[in-house]
């Protein structure tokens, strides 16, 4: 059997803009996913934005009760900054205040352990319009936006985590053009990625002075870099890879420090960012309590096969390409590869590269597209999220049991939600959502989720 600690927490997550709806100015501000939508609604699968989610605004009451069906005993959201602050800063809409009040506090009376993430790709439209993570202003209205929710709600929460997998907003909001402001500037870019590591130990730093007794930490998207070979020219690619895709956040975070070889690319390539040495102090003295680890699939390189193009700007595959391994295990859907292993290394790397610092999965999951073709007597048998579980558990397991100190498993999601430009393509919850009548449904995997909290294993 596959066991974990009796104390192991067991969950979901999901966040704001993906599931709660209530976009009415009287409810919330607008953040960029609204605006966009706005302005460039075909690039969103179906036309469908980010006002149409599962309206878990209007109906938490009756959807923690379906945490509790499927054996959870915690759960991650997010506060949307621009509900708190319709305009970013100023003055908190009370409306909001109140009901992420209500949200934890009803999460806490059904036993559920409310962990609360601060930003998932969700600026304020209003900061946006004065440059967003560009303009080092924005890192102080992001600290005082932190202070405000520790101080709302500190006395409940006692899990933060400052920021989701902020490497997205980076690379897809400045270098390839997949979020809002679809901005393709690698100079922006970099400013970007340090001012999020800057806020991210500014907020730190204002939850450990408030003294409030949690723990806080940041959510990052650990993808494992594997060279195509042990040829040394494919073993550097990884290296750099890794540097990119997993460093970049993990490091300033951990260790309150960038890795010295990241830093000679960054200057190599004359991306230097702003900065001071006050706020080079700030990211070295105020380091994460915890790590959140979303993991879905790894990355693989391979030496360049030819130059890069002296016109094209900058991306990290400068220094790499990437490397389609034969008898890879895809989902299709998404078009990820499956690679459980990946857990495993994860586990052993923050084990003997970030001090064996306390982490946890805070997503895994496995997106299908039409999951409907899978309803048997009413319910989805969908017996391949079930595997896509176990088999990640597995390795999990194994590392934890090799010491690595993992406290938890959040799968993504708990009812099927928005995904960004996908949409409601595919989906990822343990429980349906029929998006026209808005009824949830358990499916088997939810009913799985259930035995595996019960049993602390399987
Ligand atoms: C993670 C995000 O990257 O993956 C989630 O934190 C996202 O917000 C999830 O929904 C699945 O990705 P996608 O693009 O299929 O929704």
């Amino acid at each position: 059997m596959v066991k974990f600690a009796d104390n192991f927490y067991f969950g979901s997550a999901t966040s704001a803009t993906q599931c709660e709806g209530a976009h009415t100015p009287a409810d919330k501000g607008k953040d960029i996913w609204d605006v966009w939508f706005e302005q460039e609604p075909d690039r969103f699968h179906g036309g469908i934005g980010p006002d149409t989610t599962s309206t878990f605004y209007e109906h938490y009451k009756t959807d923690i009760p379906l945490l509790k069906a499927t054996g959870q005993n915690s759960f991650r959201t997010s506060i949307s900054w621009s509900r708190l602050f319709p305009e970013g800063r100023g003055k908190v809409n009370e409306k909001a205040a109140a009901y992420y009040r209500d949200l934890f506090e009803e999460l806490r009376k059904n036993g559920i352990e409310p962990f609360v993430n601060l930003f998932h790709f969700d600026m304020p439209a209003a900061l946006q319009e004065i440059g967003g993570w560009e303009n080092r202003q924005v890192v102080d209205d992001y600290a005082n936006y932190a202070k405000t929710c520790f101080e709302l709600y500190g006395d409940i929460v006692k899990r933060w985590f400052t920021f989701n997998e902020p490497i997205v907003h980076v690379e897809c909001g400045y270098l390839t053009n997949y979020h809002y402001p679809c901005k393709v500037d690698p100079k922006a870019a970099v400013q970007v990625a340090y001012h999020t590591a800057l806020a991210c130990a500014s907020a730190v730093k204002t939850y450990h002075e408030l003294n409030q007794g949690g723990k806080i930490g940041i959510v990052l998207n650990l993808t494992p870099a594997y060279p195509r070979s042990s040829n040394p020219a494919d073993v550097k690619a990884a290296e750099i890879a890794e540097l990119f895709a997993n460093k970049s956040f993990l490091d300033p975070a951990v260790k309150g420090e960038y890795d010295p070889r990241l830093i000679e690319l960054i200057k190599e390539q004359n991306l230097m960012p702003e900065y001071t040495q006050e706020d080079l102090a700030t990211i070295r003295e105020n380091r994460v309590d915890f790590l959140g680890v979303n993991y879905y699939q790894p990355v693989r390189v391979c030496a360049r096969a030819s130059m890069p193009n002296p016109e094209a700007p900058f991306m990290p595959e400068y220094y790499f390409d990437h490397y389609e391994m034969p008898g890879r295990k895809m989902n299709p859907y998404r078009g990820w590869e499956i690679y459980p292993k990946g857990i495993y290394d994860i586990a052993i790397n923050i084990r003997d590269n970030y001090g064996n610092i306390e982490w946890m999965i805070t997503e895994n999951g496995m997106g299908v597209e039409n999951e409907d073709r899978f309803r048997e007597n009413g319910q989805i048998q969908d017996d391949y999220r079930i595997e896509f579980f176990k088999d990640h558990l597995t390795w999990l397991a194994k590392g934890i049991e090799e010491g690595s100190n993992c406290i938890g498993y959040h799968v993504w999601t708990f009812i099927d939600c928005w995904s960004w430009l996908n949409a409601y393509k595919n989906r990822y919850g343990l429980v349906e959502l029929d998006l026209k009548t808005q009824e949830r449904r358990i499916k088997k995997s939810g009913l799985w989720f259930k035995e595996l909290a019960e049993n602390h294993g399987f």
